[in-house]
């Protein structure tokens, strides 16, 4: 090392600084050597400086420079001197100065990068993953990671604001019903015991409202084995927040109110109050409850109208108990037979034994189903969707949530197509009063939708037992743009309720105190009734970053497969250690 001492950063000369002496550190991106003068562009995290290098430079600097390579770290030491005109460089902050160089000294060398570290180069993203610390030297990956520390930052200063407390809570724990698959550590000490990695600190939040801390928040590393999609990681992060005393109205004001704060760096206004819709509303208005309400085309019933035609197809599923509904493709009725056969194509990927369609332009009504459902039904099912002579009706028929996730996926496959949507725009919502239990009947029983410790909605405490599908829960979740943020909801704190919750959900009594013991003996101590809220951190980030993906807001993250590109894992591990923990592998089946 020289000894120098960096003067200043490489994005922040300009003219004020004209004929300073300076020292840059950094990296070279790039060198342009024009024979008798050679040009450096040499970056750090704050931006890019250009040095020069002769004409008239010592011989051995000259030479020097020349042997630069892209990605080496380098010391320039020099004298900054306001470029020549038509030399500007606007693109760059530092684009009215350069640095004459008066010394180089080369920190370290560097092979040459399997990528360009350049924006606007898209690398494979396995090649970006194994070689993750030079995919985070773009600035764009730079800038995301820094807006994360930014949304951390102000997330913990609202919450300490607030009068909250963050509290550690273990990991090496107990399985958390969240879900989803464990992933499970063994125990060296104990043979054949498991510790299981938290997939929320659900129990724990909830054990400090029992021990009186009453408002806790915690950014947390939360960890799933489940299957891995643009927005799910096996580890992520919560900003998990519980508080006693509370009401849904508290917890909504609360999370409002962070996300106001929270996004004001990325530049993003957030309108409070978000508006609330129930679960049944979401799924019946736009076939989804985590709905994108950047636009319209929402979902319309036609059951009434289409009751008593020709059509069996119709009429057996409406006297099935099922639904006949539609969404109006605004200026859609352009598209040709392939379009609306790919439309077709897509409803019935998603479960549709078909597609209905009708267009009503100058040349008349246009629809398959014009013979048997019959003219003066389609022109009423237009009235009642309210389309047009521009527009494609579109109708689906089936039992009621086939429909909704059928027209919800068309919805945004159509918006998709269309460019229906603003990208700058930010539409929040709050979906309430989500069913208490939904019905597997692969197993044959009713499981809790959130998680067992959700307290029933106060009107349908008589149904947990009697008509557990009809039961509402005082749940909630926040979901912008289409995309579920956070999920929360108000806890059982009373035994008996949750005895009742369990009762529905077939556990035995042996079973709930094997599961649970420690947290019903804790419930029994005197629980404040409370309530709380995880937001999925990641997702936030990647949207305030207008990524796509949560690998854009995530350091070092999984790939699809769950695999770590860079360290390898998981791996194997020695047999000394298996050893230890009596842990044997079996061989793969043939
Ligand atoms: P929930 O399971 O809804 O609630 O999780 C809360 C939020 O965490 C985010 N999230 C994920 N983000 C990335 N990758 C994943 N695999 C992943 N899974 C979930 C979502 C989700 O809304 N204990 C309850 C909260 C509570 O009741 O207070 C819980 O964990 O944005």
């Amino acid at each position: 090392m020289t000894g120098w001492r960096r003067t200043h950063t490489c994005g922040e000369l300009g003219l004020h600084a004209v004929d300073e002496d300076v020292v840059l550190s950094g990296w070279v991106d790039v060198v342009r050597d024009l024979g008798g003068i050679t040009f450096v562009e040499l970056r750090d995290r704050d931006g890019v400086t250009q040095v020069v290098i002769g004409p008239g430079g010592a011989p051995e600097l000259v030479e020097r420079a020349k042997k630069l390579g892209s990605e080496w770290v380098v010391s320039v030491r020099g004298k900054v001197l306001r470029r020549a005109e038509g030399t500007l460089n606007p693109s760059i902050k530092t684009g009215a100065v350069e640095v004459r160089a008066e010394a180089i000294e080369v920190l370290s060398e560097a092979r040459t990068p399997p990528f360009p570290i350049d924006d606007s180069v898209v690398a494979n993203e396995d090649l970006r993953l194994r070689y993750r610390y030079l995919d985070l030297r773009r600035s764009k990956m730079r800038r995301n990671l820094e807006l994360r520390s930014e949304l951390s930052f102000r997330a913990h200063q609202y919450l300490v604001e607030h009068r909250f407390h963050e509290v550690e809570t273990p990991y090496l724990t107990k399985s958390t019903p969240e879900g989803a698959r464990d992933y499970l550590v063994p125990s060296r000490v104990h043979h054949g015991s498991f510790y299981a990695l938290p997939q929320s600190p659900q129990l724990f939040k909830q054990l400090l409202m029992i021990a009186g801390m009453e408002r806790y928040y915690q950014i947390v590393r939360c960890f799933r084995d489940e299957d891995i999609r643009a927005d799910r990681q096996p580890e992520f992060t919560q900003i998990d927040i519980e508080m006693s005393f509370v009401e849904p109205s508290d917890i909504y004001a609360l999370v409002e109110g962070l996300f106001v704060k929270m996004l004001e760096p990325a530049g993003i206004s957030v309108p409070v109050p978000f508006p609330r819709l129930s679960y049944r509303e979401a799924l019946d208005r736009f076939g989804s409850d985590k709905p994108d309400l950047r636009f319209g085309c929402e979902i319309v019933d036609l059951s009434e109208i289409s009751k008593g035609s020709d059509y069996g197809v119709f009429e057996s599923i409406l006297e099935a108990g099922g639904v006949v509904r539609a969404v109006v493709a605004t200026s859609c009725a352009r598209y040709s037979r392939k379009d609306i056969d790919g439309l077709e194509a897509f409803a019935k990927g998603l479960g549709a034994k078909g597609l209905g369609w009708a267009r009503r332009t100058d040349a008349g009504l246009k629809s398959p189903l014009l013979r048997h459902y019959g003219e003066d039904r389609l022109n009423l099912a237009f009235e009642a969707a309210g389309a047009g002579a521009e527009d494609l009706l579109l109708i689906v028929a089936g039992d009621r949530p086939l429909v909704s996730s059928v027209l919800g996926g068309l919805r945004l496959e159509l918006a998709k197509r269309e460019e229906w949507i603003d990208k700058t725009d930010w539409k929040f919502v709050w979906v309430h009063e989500f069913p208490l239990f939904e019905y597997s009947e692969a197993d044959g029983r009713w499981f809790s939708m959130h998680h067992p410790f959700t307290s029933p909605h106060p009107d349908d405490l008589d149904k947990v037992e009697s008509d557990p599908g009809a039961a509402r829960a005082l749940a909630y979740d926040v979901v912008a743009n289409g995309y579920e943020l956070g999920g929360g909801s108000i806890r059982i704190h009373d035994a008996s309720v949750q005895a009742k919750v369990f009762r529905a959900l077939s556990l035995s009594d042996e079973e709930s105190r094997e599961k649970f013991g420690f947290f019903l003996d804790a419930l029994s101590f005197g629980t404040p009734p409370h309530g709380g809220i995880a937001l999925g951190f990641d997702r936030i980030a990647m949207l305030a970053a207008g990524g796509t993906s949560l690998r854009d807001v995530i350091a070092f993250p999984k790939t699809t497969s769950a695999l770590d590109m860079m360290t390898g894992s998981p791996s194997s591990v020695a047999q000394s250690q298996l050893d230890d923990l009596r842990i044997a592998i079996q061989k793969p089946k043939e």
